[in-house]
């Protein structure tokens, strides 16, 4: 028999070989951020239709809700704030109120889990009346007066206890705006901006926004987010955030756009990449193992390793309590 170098091995066959092969890929706690949403009503907890499986729930709920999943070894929450009782206006007024849930929640999950890093969403549309993501004036967004806002805004979750504010509003300028609002109360060495920089304008949001009560009554979200078969706005807009010194970058929705985000990390090795898996991959996820289609953890465990290896540093997943669960399975991983 002779040895030809036209046979590749392919036998893999013990955990630590296997291992080898798929260095920069595996997955740890480290690489997940787990979304959660706080409602305005502290006993009220409501599974969200469209996501079976994930609640949205009032102060009163989160404490037994994280407690497990912190055991298991949770790192970072991603937090949106839900409003059903206050009142939503043009300037969003309550996404930074003392009655916010985000505001009142900082300082006690901080207490709570004081070594979790706890990043904020930072938007409009969930608390302005139009639910789109900046300030708008006669039916156009106004980004000077969006861009100041949102700087406001990330400051009282900043100073609210936030290790992290996450723009997700799509304005330009916006880090730019939040890092001078952080520097002007001297939080720029303990607060990181996460920029979702390339934010595509998606049909995969849908449940999102039914979970956060923030659908646009009127027009789209076409002008602020990233036209679908644009890869090239995406880098821009990537370079611009970096420019403005953001801390890291995201790319969202996350199963469609790897293309991007291995571009983005070629770039720009040096800056942690997230990756968004939005409540429409969840959705499609769970009932397409719901249905016998797939093997939820198998396949799930292969879009996240499909994303290590797109160049995602963190993954933002609502599946998290499950993946923290299967990590000791060192097999899958
Ligand atoms: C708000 C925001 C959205 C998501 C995160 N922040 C929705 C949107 O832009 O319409 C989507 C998250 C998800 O679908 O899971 N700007």
């Amino acid at each position: 028999m002779s040895y030809t170098n036209k046979v590749i091995h392919s036998g893999y066959f013990n955990d630590t070989l296997r291992q080898w092969q798929c260095q920069n890929t595996q997955i740890t706690s480290l690489n997940l951020m787990y979304p959660i949403f706080i409602l305005d009503e502290k006993d009220v907890r409501e599974e969200i239709k469209s996501m079976p499986g994930i609640y949205r729930q009032g102060l009163n709920h989160i404490k037994a809700m994280l407690d497990p999943v912190v055991e298991s070894g949770l790192k970072s929450i991603l937090i949106f704030g839900v409003i059903n009782k206050l009142s939503k206006d043009q300037y969003g007024t309550h996404a930074d109120s003392f009655e916010n849930p985000v505001i009142q929640a900082l300082p006690l999950l901080k207490e709570w889990y004081p070594n979790l890093v706890i990043a904020c969403d930072v938007c409009l549309c969930p608390y302005s009346s139009d639910g789109h993501c900046g300030i708008v004036e006669n039916k156009q967004i106004d980004n000077v007066k969006s861009i100041k806002r949102i700087g406001e805004i990330a400051l009282s979750y900043a100073l609210a206890g936030a290790d992290i504010v996450a723009p997700s509003c799509m304005m330009d300028g916006h880090v730019t705006a939040i890092k001078q609002s952080l520097m002007k109360e001297n939080l720029l060495s303990r607060v990181s901006v996460l920029s979702y920089s390339a934010k595509f304008c998606s049909v995969f949001y849908g449940p999102f926004r039914d979970a956060a009560n923030c659908a646009p009554s009127f027009s789209n979200r076409s002008s602020y987010q990233i036209p679908v078969g644009s890869s090239s706005i995406a880098e821009r807009v990537v370079d611009r955030d970096i420019s403005e010194s953001c801390d890291m970058t995201m790319v969202k929705p996350g199963m469609m756009y790897l293309d991007v985000v291995r571009k983005v990390k070629d770039k720009h090795p040096n800056i942690p990449i997230f990756i968004y898996q939005v409540s429409g991959e969840y959705a499609m996820l769970y009932h397409a193992a719901q249905a016998g289609v797939i093997q939820l953890k198998e396949g799930l465990i292969e879009i996240l390793r499909s994303m290590r290896r797109a160049g995602g540093d963190v993954i933002v997943t609502y599946y998290t309590p499950e993946v923290l669960k299967w990590l000791k399975d060192v097999s899958i991983l």
